[in-house]
């Protein structure tokens, strides 16, 4: 049986977006369906529509002189301004249109993760009708130049698909490029020319996407807030980490972003919480009767966060100094995990529902000691005849440097359902393995009847839900089991949901939910300025003191699993790292 609420059908806005949530894949059989794209989608012409006036901009008339462009390599040929109003006719009455501004658009993260889900997205016809994409960056590039970059990094990771060439090259004609300065509103005002250009006379919404140094934000913020925000329909604008280094420094990004724009047209991004199997945490949760009742301290022990990365700073010791493993991954990717999986139920699923609760967990936080701290950094290390080069080995980060690649933290919330329940976070680059997973260890069966079967170590025998974010997806709980035979013999087996055997559907990019929801103005997997405030509260004395006071970190080989004070920290609290014990994957 399948049951379907198909998001497109179903019509509106913000009621089809809370009815979404909760994605099970199409094809695979007895699914729940909500099904997001793939029709022509009133949900997004809808949100489109949603005229939430944004950034004021001083009005120009629609100057019509772009170039045609043109594409070699078997790209689009000539695009002319015709062209495209037959890709994207408009009228007055027609339907708003949507621009997506790149800032950064020659950066690694535009290329390797926005243009490629800016495309999934196109392909799945999740994007609105009329939609159209420009880079800017300093770079002078033309249009067809964009599209040639562009073109490169696309892949039609949708595979086995019919027509992905031909998408393609539809895609690629509506990129274009503008070259400026971050701070020049002179250069955003000619932006704003071109961009009046493909809106014609009807609704625009302008969605930019800052991918760039937190150094710059402010600038291009007041330059498109100024010079190139819409007149007549939503201004929004996407930004990425990091959200500052500490609690004063994030507070006056916040003061500053909100000279130009209130909070609604903020979404900070972090793309973790655009991760299938973290977005599917409260599904997990919510609507399964058997996890709901478990998910408390009277029966999980601990609960592990754990991320790894099997190399290391490469090619960013320069961005990574500054910030380390804390800063980089705990206080943000872990600590949004750790909310989602500990929040108590919201009211419903509409984002500031969510996003209250989450805070409410990242407030209830006992303040972290800097003995329930371990920090690492990678030390070159030769294998098989081979040398990994250590982290201060690479060229941009000082010889001196104490800046940690590794960190283990004991973190504790002081609320009814948690007291006393270590949430231990583990996050390391250049280890053994990549991955990330969240490990729920519960409790041991009282007055087990098995427990002679067990020998003397009951952990081993205790029930484990592991959630692997990736790679690899999938959702497991380990269980004891009888041996078939006639013996009594008992085995840790595991329940397994396994993504790729059991769903057909291929998994989508962080950045497509992401900027899907970012332009149907779906804030629930963006952080909030609240939200920020207290993830940073609760990290900021404790870099301040490992700042101060030079702790300096444990060293541990490229390739290894990290320093050994993670497992006496873990120990300190009775638990052992579950990542840590042998396991056959699937
Ligand atoms: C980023 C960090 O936020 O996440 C990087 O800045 C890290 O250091 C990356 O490599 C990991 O993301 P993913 O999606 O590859 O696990």
């Amino acid at each position: 049986m399948a049951y379907s609420c198909m998001r497109c059908s179903a019509g509106a806005g913000a009621g089809a977006s809370a009815v979404r949530r909760g994605a099970a894949a199409m094809r695979a059989p007895a699914a729940l369906s909500f099904v997001r794209c793939g029709l022509r989608r009133p949900a997004a012409a809808a949100a489109a529509k949603g005229v939430k006036a944004g950034m004021d901009a001083g009005v120009e008339n629609p100057a019509r002189s772009a170039a045609p462009s043109k594409v070699e390599n078997g790209l689009p040929s000539e695009i002319t301004l015709d062209d495209f109003e037959d890709l994207n006719p408009l009228s007055e009455n027609d339907e708003s249109t949507v621009t997506i501004t790149v800032v950064g658009a020659s950066g690694d993260l535009a290329k390797k993760k926005i243009f490629p889900a800016l495309f999934a997205l196109y392909y799945e016809d999740c994007l609105p009708k009329h939609f159209t994409i420009f880079g800017y960056a300093r770079s002078k590039m033309t249009d067809d130049e964009l599209r040639n970059m562009v073109s490169r990094t696309l892949t039609c990771r949708i595979d086995k698909r019919e027509n992905c060439n031909e998408k393609m090259e539809e895609f690629l004609k509506r990129c274009f490029y503008h070259s400026g300065q971050y701070d020049s509103e002179e250069h955003f005002r000619d932006l704003d020319k071109k961009l009046k250009q493909h809106e014609g006379s009807s609704v625009s919404n302008r969605l930019f996407y800052l991918s760039i140094p937190p150094n710059i934000f402010l600038d291009v913020v007041k330059c498109a807030s100024v010079s190139a925000s819409s007149v007549n329909g939503w201004t929004r604008v996407i930004v990425e980490k990091p959200f500052g280094r500490d609690s004063d420094s994030s507070a006056a990004l916040t003061r500053g972003l909100k000279q130009y724009l209130v909070e609604d047209q903020i979404f900070r991004i972090d793309h973790y919480l655009g991760k299938e199997l973290v977005e599917n945490l409260s599904v997990l949760r919510f609507s399964n009767l058997v996890f709901e009742p478990l998910w408390s301290r009277q029966y999980i022990r601990n609960v592990q966060l754990i991320f790894s990365e099997d190399f290391g700073t490469e090619g960013r010791g320069g961005y990574f100094d500054r910030y380390g493993i804390i800063r980089d991954i705990m206080q943000n990717h872990l600590l949004q995990i750790l909310a989602l999986f500990a929040m108590e139920t919201p009211i419903s699923l509409e984002a500031e529902d969510i996003r209250n609760e989450k805070v409410k967990v990242l407030r209830s936080m006992k303040p972290l000691q800097l003995d329930d701290v371990v920090i690492g950094q990678y030390k070159s290390h030769t294998k098989g005849g081979t040398t990994y080069p250590g982290y201060i080995d690479d060229k941009t980060v000082p010889n001196d440097s104490l800046t940690p690649t590794f960190a283990a933290a004991a973190l504790f919330i002081n609320n009814a359902r948690w007291d006393g329940v270590p949430f231990l976070m583990k996050a390391g680059k250049a280890l053994h393995t990549k991955g990330a997973e969240i490990r729920v260890q519960f409790r041991h069966v009282p007055g087990n009847l098995y427990k002679r079967s067990f020998g003397t170590d009951l952990d081993t025998a205790t029930n484990e839900l592991v959630i692997r974010v990736q790679p690899d997806e999938a959702i497991y709980l380990k269980i004891n089991n009888k041996i078939p035979g006639l013996g009594m013999r008992l085995d840790r087996s595991k329940l397994n949901l396994h993504y790729a055997a059991r769903y057909s559907k291929e998994i989508p990019d962080a950045y497509e939910r992401l900027l899907l929801d970012a332009i149907e103005g779906e804030r629930r997997l963006f952080i909030r300025s609240d939200e920020l405030d207290a993830a940073w509260e609760l990290f900021t004395p404790l870099l301040k003191e490992l700042e101060e006071k030079r702790i300096a970190p444990e060293l541990y080989p490229y390739g290894s699993r990290g320093p050994v004070g993670a497992h006496y920290l873990a120990a300190k609290y009775n638990v052992r790292w579950g990542d840590l014990t042998t396991e056959h994957k699937a």
